[in-house]
């Protein structure tokens, strides 16, 4: 397995069966939460699907042959840079050869050639699962340490209906992302993360926010999930992320409330990371019942929130790594390297989002990380690929034993 930082390698094992054109699916989804996923197709899987579609969908161009690509070895290369493989869908005569050990293919061959954890998706029709052949074959790599998620009830082709369908595109792409975070660089830590607009209500109705989507936040936790930390997601919009062992989530609505949850999850965390877009203001009383037009135009009186990021920072614990973010429209630069200074954090996370596609309510960004000591840039990607970079930066800080003082100046 590789121990190179950034994105994750998945060699994604497609074998032939009917349900190889949702394989299209896992692909993508993989991709989307920043996976570098590598396309290998068995001479099966061609029939069902073309090549061009993964292509096209995956981090670089399917590979099938033993012999035929530039390198005379492509099953070592490609066993070394896994991080996991993957095999979706699984047929019957793949368990078969799998179990066996031949490589008469790349993907066999890959696979024995491989240390990297592998994880299989069988689908096949009801009386072929079924059957004692598939299920010891089951056995066997079950007991060689290969995960397996099992096929689900549901229609199978040809209009029968049974066990054998493979499972869901989402369940696949968790039980691998979960995989490749068990090992991961964040486990044993502790991460922290907020998400989304703060609400300051007015009265019962109306509240003062912010534009955020809580996209960014998300991905950050999820990230964090899949490199093996222990998760807090205190977030004001309803989590997009599936359930998860080492995740929990913290529903909140107001800065006060974020606060609160904060400061005790801020006493365990080793990282925190304040992705949440805190409103700056709130009324000061709040009308005990709506507010009408016949009352005549209401005068909001507003107070400062609480900074809840500089808080963190100033009862910060020994070794703990704080992360801001800055959404700004004017000399972003300039803004996030004061902030982060005045809120002595270790990264301030920087978009200028009036540039296209960046911040709000897109799935991508385009982001600045100013750290005591460089800016690094990460041009136009998806926020899954902004919050691994951003990780990044923090698996550095936590191993060189958390921050460090801030050199004059920056
Ligand atoms: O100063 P500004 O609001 O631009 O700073 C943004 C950063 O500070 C974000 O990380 C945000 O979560 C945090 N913040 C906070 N409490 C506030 C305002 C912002 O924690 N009241």
């Amino acid at each position: 397995m590789s121990e190179r930082s950034g994105p994750k390698t998945v060699v994604f094992g497609v074998t032939g069966g009917i349900a190889a054109y949702k394989a299209v699916e896992v692909c993508r989804r993989l991709v989307d939460a920043g996976v570098h996923v590598v396309p290998v197709l068995t001479a099966g899987a061609e029939r069902f699907v073309a090549k061009t579609t993964f292509s096209a969908l995956a981090s670089e161009p399917v590979q099938s042959s033993l012999f035929d690509e530039a390198s005379p070895i492509p099953h070592t290369l490609l066993a070394r840079r896994a991080d996991l493989v993957v095999v979706a869908p699984a047929t019957a005569d793949f368990l078969a050869r799998y179990a066996a050990g031949t490589a008469g293919d790349l993907l066999g061959a890959t696979l024995l050639a491989t240390r990297a954890p592998v994880l299989v998706c069988p689908a096949m029709h009801t009386e072929m699962w079924e059957h004692p052949s598939v299920q010891e074959n089951l056995a066997t790599l079950r007991r060689r340490g290969v995960e397996v998620v099992p096929p689900e009830a549901g229609a199978l082709a040809a209009g029968d209906v049974g066990v054998g369908r493979l499972a869901e595109p989402a369940a696949i792409v968790e039980a691998a992302l979960g995989l490749l975070g068990a090992h991961g660089d964040l486990a044993g830590h502790r991460v922290a993360v907020s998400a989304g607009g703060t609400r300051e209500p007015i009265d019962p109705v109306r509240h003062l926010s912010n534009r955020s989507s809580g996209k960014q936040g998300h991905a950050l936790a999820r990230a964090a999930l899949r490199r093996g930390a222990e998760v807090t997601l205190v977030t004001t919009v309803a989590s997009s992320l599936p359930s998860h062992p080492r995740l929990s989530v913290v529903r909140v609505d107001t800065a006060a409330e974020m606060e609160a949850v904060m400061a005790v999850e801020a006493e365990k965390a080793d990282v925190i990371v304040m992705a949440a877009a805190v409103a700056d203001f709130r009324p000061v009383a709040i009308a005990p019942s709506k507010l009408t037009k016949d009352q005549g135009i209401p005068e909001l009186v507003l107070e400062k929130t609480p900074d809840i990021l500089a808080g963190l920072a100033a009862r910060r614990r020994p070794g703990q790594v704080i992360v801001g973010f800055a959404a700004e429209t004017d000399e972003p630069l300039a803004r996030a390297r004061r902030k982060r200074a005045a809120k002595a954090v270790d990264l301030m996370v920087v978009n200028d989002v009036s540039a296209p596609g960046v911040g709000f309510d897109y799935d991508t960004n385009a982001v600045t990380i100013v750290s005591a000591f460089e800016d690094r840039e990460v041009p136009l990607t998806s926020k899954a690929v902004v919050a691994d970079t951003v990780l990044d930066q923090v698996v550095e800080l936590l191993a060189d034993g958390g921050p460090e003082p801030s050199p004059e100046g920056h």
